[in-house]
């Protein structure tokens, strides 16, 4: 099996790139960024919101599954939405359509669980499964507006063609090495500078849905690798914790390590209550127990 994957030399695209690259997965990467230290293998420089370039490199490697993790987030995302657009909205649909006229069999993509928006309150306190979908004007966050937006053009480029696309609604993703997005204080809680207190941008009490970078990228692998049909659309789950009941699992791992909370909450942490349930039917996924997902993290794994 070849694989090809956008975004291969990001957070989740580099530990994706080693977790398929350990199972004997053949793996191209292509990225618009290819000059960081972390990543081991060559990758494609690539900007996908080029239409022309997409389809010549997909037409070039021919792989048996996609993987498209570039994405614009956080405040890159709204400082230029311009740019966003043509890589979050345009650049999905130009993997998609190489993909249909590549005869690619299948396209897994990373969505989110701000596809499902903000506020929990819109679902009530319930767990959210995958045929929930948040109202329009109940979005918090451009992002999770053009998640949405990007699976329902995987859906109808999947009802379509003979493409099988899914994807992957991920929790918020800890661990170290985060760059991009709201919520990337999430990795700076697990690689301060020691003897800094570490700042945590939101309400203390208020709960989030986080996952492992290791589990994520697990998940993802899964997906590219499963042999029978995916959904075309498929949750992480996650821990369902607060920030301050999070800090204190840290705590017990580094008790050197110091936070404070906001004040005024600064990031948002979308919704907080996520069924993994058809990712285990599917694809056997179980998340690590969070004591094991934050150590492993801690420790780099
Ligand atoms: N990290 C999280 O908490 C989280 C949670 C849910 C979903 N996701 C999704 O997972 C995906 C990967 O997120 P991440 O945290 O690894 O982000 P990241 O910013 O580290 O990775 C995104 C990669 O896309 C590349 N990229 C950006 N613009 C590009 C372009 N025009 N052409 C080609 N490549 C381009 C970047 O260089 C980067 O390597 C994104 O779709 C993100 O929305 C992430």
């Amino acid at each position: 099996m070849k694989v090809l994957v956008f975004g291969a030399a990001g957070f989740v695209g580099r530990r994706l790139v080693a977790e398929l690259t350990r199972a004997q997965v053949a793996v191209v990467g292509a990225d618009v960024e290819t000059a960081r230290d972390s990543v081991s293998s060559p990758i494609h420089a690539i900007d996908v919101s080029e239409r022309q370039a997409v389809a010549s490199l997909v037409a070039e490697i021919r792989p048996d599954v996609i993987v498209n993790l570039a994405y614009a987030t956080g405040d890159a995302l709204e400082a230029d939405l311009d740019r966003s657009t043509r890589i979050n909205v345009n650049g999905h649909l130009h993997v998609l359509d190489a993909a249909r006229d590549c005869g690619v069999a299948r396209v897994v993509y990373s969505s989110s669980i701000a596809a499902y928006g903000t506020d929990q309150s819109v679902y009530g306190d319930r767990q959210i499964t995958e045929s929930d979908s948040c109202p329009l004007e109940a979005h918090g966050t451009t992002y999770g507006a053009m998640k949405a937006f990007n699976d329902f053009i995987a859906r109808r480029v999947r009802a379509e063609s003979a493409v099988e696309t899914c994807g992957v609604r991920l929790s918020i993703v800890f661990g170290p090495g985060r760059r991009h997005g709201f919520t990337a204080w999430t990795s700076h809680m697990l690689e301060p500078a020691r003897g800094d207190a570490i700042h945590i941008p939101v309400a203390p009490d208020d709960p989030m849905s986080l996952v492992s970078a290791a589990d994520a990228a697990r998940l993802l692998a899964l997906a590219v690798r499963s042999p029978t049909s995916l959904p075309p659309i498929l949750n992480s789950g996650g821990y369902r914790v607060t920030a301050r009941a999070l800090v204190e699992e840290i705590a017990k791992i580094e008790p050197r390590l110091h936070f404070h909370f906001s004040e005024t909450p600064a990031a948002p942490i979308f919704v907080n209550n996520v069924s993994g349930a058809l990712a285990e039917h599917a694809l056997g996924f179980r998340l690590q127990p969070l004591p094991t997902a934050l150590r492993a993290e801690m420790a780099g794994q």
